[in-house]
Parts: C-alpha cells; sequence; structure tokens
C-alpha cells in the first residue's frame, strides 16, 4: 500500500506560514503531500517553500499540466484534503460550490475526509454569511475546525487564530485512521468534563486528586474530529486546547457544575470524565490557616458536593440526551460499576481499576463500558484516544 495521499490547502492568510509546520508533519509522518494555495497564499508564503517541502509541484490554477487534468485528478486521488488556513472567501467559495481556481476544483472532486481550520479576525468569523457558510460545509461531512481565542494579526486578540499546527495534524491522523467521509458526530454538540477539581482550604491549600485529565481531553479531540462541536470543561488540567474545542475553565466542583449545566442545555451529549470531589471544606478561611503553638489542628469540616452526574441524569436538560459517566474503582470493579451506573442513572458507565500505578496520568487505559441496557463492552489496555473513540461508538449508537 502506497503512503496515504493528502492534499494540504493553503488559502491566503497570514496563518498560511503556520501550514509549513503542519506540512512538515504530516510528511515526516509517512503522508504523501500535494499542496495547493490559493493565488493569494502566495502573497504570504512562495510556491517554491511549497514545493521544496512537499516534493511535488505547486500551482493555483486549473492551466498548468492541463494534460494530466489536475483540477480532477488531485481531488480525486486524495485520502483526505484539509484546508488550513481556511480564510472567510475560502469557506464561502467551498460552500457555494464554485470552481474558480485549483483548491475549489480539488474540494468539489475530492470523495475523501475534508478538514477545514479556519483562521480569521473575529468579525468576520461572527459574521452571520460565514456562520452559514461553515453550518452549511458541517452539514455535508466536512469537519471545520474551531479557530483558537488568542492574539490575531497586530494587535487584535479574539476568536479566530488557526489552532496548532500539532493539534491540526492530530485532527487530520483521526481522521485519516477512520476513514469515514461523513463523520458520525458531525451536526452533533457534546459535552466533555476533565481533569481534577480542587476544593479550597484557605487561599494557598485545597482538597484535590491525581486526575490529569488526558482521557477527558482524548475525548474531546476524537470527537471534534468526528465532526461534533465540543465543549470541555475543563478542571485544573494545565494541558494544551484541543484544536477545534471550545474550552471552559473551573477550579471547583460547584463551578464545573455550572458549566456543564450551562453547555447540557443544548447538548446531544455528556461525558462526564472528570473526577469530581464528592465533598469539599464547609469552611473557606480567607487568611492561610496557621500552627498556632502547642495546639492541635482543628479537623475538617466537610460537606457534600453536588452529584453532577446523577442531577443531569435525572433531569435531562435535553431530551434524548445520552449520558455517559467514568467510575474509577480500587476493588469489585464490575459489581461496584453496576451498582453505581444504576445509582447514577446514566445511560453509560466507563468503569476502570484505579491503583497507585494504573491510570492516573498514564498514556494508557483499560475499562469496560456498561450499558443501562445490560451491555458490557470489555475495551483492552490501549491508548485514551481507543477507549475514548470506543466511547463515541456507543454514544452514536445510541443517538441514532
Ligand atoms: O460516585 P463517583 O465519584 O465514583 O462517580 C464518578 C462519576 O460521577 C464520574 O463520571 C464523575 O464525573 C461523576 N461525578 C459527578 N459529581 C460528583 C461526583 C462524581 O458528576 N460530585
Amino acid at each position: 500500500m502506497g503512503k496515504p495521499k493528502v492534499v494540504l490547502g493553503v488559502s491566503g492568510g497570514i496563518a498560511a506560514y503556520k501550514a509549513c509546520e503542519l506540512l512538515r508533519r504530516l510528511t515526516e509522518s509517512g503522508h504523501d503531500v500535494r499542496v495547493v494555495p490559493t493565488a493569494s497564499a502566495l502573497h504570504f508564503v512562495g510556491a517554491a517553500t511549497w514545493s521544496a517541502l512537499s516534493g511535488h509541484p505547486v500551482s493555483t490554477e486549473v492551466w498548468d499540466d492541463v494534460h494530466e487534468v489536475p483540477h480532477v485528478r488531485i481531488g480525486q486521488q486524495a485520502d483526505l484534503v484539509v484546508v488550513a488556513p481556511a480564510t472567510a472567501d475560502t469557506l464561502a467559495r467551498a460552500a457555494h460550490g464554485l470552481a474558480d481556481d485549483l483548491l475549489t476544483n480539488t474540494l468539489l472532486t475530492a470523495r475523501c475526509p475534508v478538514v477545514f481550520a479556519p483562521a480569521m479576525h473575529t468579525e468576520m468569523w461572527e459574521h452571520p454569511a460565514t456562520r452559514e457558510n461553515v453550518a452549511t460545509l458541517r452539514r455535508r461531512g466536512a469537519v471545520v475546525i474551531e479557530p483558537a481565542v488568542g492574539r490575531l494579526t497586530g494587535v487584535d486578540t479574539g476568536k479566530g487564530r488557526l489552532p496548532e499546527p500539532a493539534e491540526i495534524f492530530e485532527v487530520c491522523r483521526r481522521v485519516l485512521a477512520r476513514g469515514v467521509a461523513e463523520p458520525d458526530l458531525a451536526g452533533r454538540h457534546v459535552v466533555v468534563s476533565a481533569g481534577g477539581t480542587r476544593e479550597p482550604l484557605d487561599p494557598v491549600r485545597f482538597l484535590g486528586n491525581r486526575s490529569s485529565g488526558k482521557q477527558g481531553y482524548a475525548l474531546a479531540r476524537t470527537a471534534a474530529a468526528r465532526g461534533a462541536r465540543v465543549t470541555l470543561i475543563a478542571a485544573n488540567t494545565g494541558l494544551p486546547d484541543p484544536a477545534g474545542v471550545d474550552v471552559v475553565q473551573v477550579g471547583t466542583a460547584v463551578q464545573l457544575r455550572e458549566a456543564v449545566l450551562k453547555a447540557a442545555s443544548d447538548a446531544d451529549a455528556v461525558v462526564m470524565a472528570a473526577a469530581v470531589a464528592d465533598f469539599r471544606p464547609a469552611a473557606y478561611a480567607q487568611g492561610k490557616i496557621k500552627k498556632k503553638d502547642g495546639q492541635e489542628p482543628d479537623p475538617i469540616v466537610l460537606v457534600r458536593n453536588p452529584d453532577i452526574l446523577a442531577e443531569i441524569s435525572a433531569d435531562r436538560p435535553r431530551p434524548g440526551q445520552v449520558i455517559v459517566g467514568f467510575a474509577a474503582e480500587t476493588d469489585d470493579v464490575l459489581a461496584n460499576g453496576r451498582t453505581k451506573l444504576k445509582r447514577k442513572a446514566c445511560d453509560l458507565l466507563v468503569v476502570n481499576e484505579v491503583g497507585e500505578r494504573k491510570t492516573f496520568g498514564s498514556e494508557e487505559n483499560e475499562a469496560v463500558i456498561l450499558g443501562a441496557d445490560g451491555s458490557e463492552t470489555p475495551v483492552p489496555p490501549g491508548p485514551k484516544e481507543a477507549l475514548a473513540e470506543k466511547v463515541w461508538d456507543l454514544v452514536v449508537t445510541r443517538l441514532n
């Protein structure tokens, strides 16, 4: 089997220079990449750079090498088309099926998955014309990554930045691995919680847990690659934002509850991967708690935190919503899992065994996914992404 064929479409925005790094990552990981820039992209990065980095000739128009019919062949032969950066103009031309240059011709002839990574000023991204074009492309099955928030050209900041090339590469890798032209979570909104809450005792101390957030981030990344709009509620993870995901940072269980309830109101699925503290200190000391000579410390009085998973499973902010919980158990894993699934009344419960060296912070996970319908899906030890994909497979079956 030859190398997977990727078309990298580049349109005319300042972020075009970042596509060089995406190109490198794609070629170095064994992909055959053909770069198809728009004419305006060449104002930012020249054809010589694209050609040298990809090892292929580069043209923007359909009139070069006409005997090879490039306007049809490049798209037909591709296993993946990724457009990064995708400007407002390129999104509009793609949404309307124009074929006025080599890139738009390629988009019309491609029958493989297509990923757009938009980058533009916030006003352009938020304009109703762009919103509608993005919705059209998503409805047709394209993966349109949400732009990142941050510094834009010049002094402006806001939503519209091209996500980091490493993150776009991850989306491409996952879309290619699945090989689906129609991402099965397209048009869906999913909410994922990740990390571990911290319950403050005083301005410098908290009660926390050892959750790294990696499983939740894997869930968010894989859902985005399958076409979903993703809201990731992140509690104290310190991990970089995954591409195309709306990230809401929270600290405590109470803040996490608020953020989850807000995002869940229009969500098709909610996956509670966060380790939420069951208890919080009853009192918060405004100043740092001091040692007192000759005195034992005061005991810490705890109160219960709301059980968010049980609450949304009972109330179902949106009818038909699929709700997934996680259960980390140290013993009697399956029996405890079944009891917990009933008590929480969610649709799926991912049960895994934890211990000093198991799961927390590691790159691998092993689990059994229990269904409220009595199903039991074992997931063998493997990357957290593999478990995430399995969770979404089961969610998709329930959504359909
Ligand atoms: O009861 P336990 O903490 O083992 O349940 C774990 C599951 O419940 C996880 O999905 C976690 O996100 C969720 N949870 C919650 N609110 C809590 C405690 C746990 O949503 N207060």
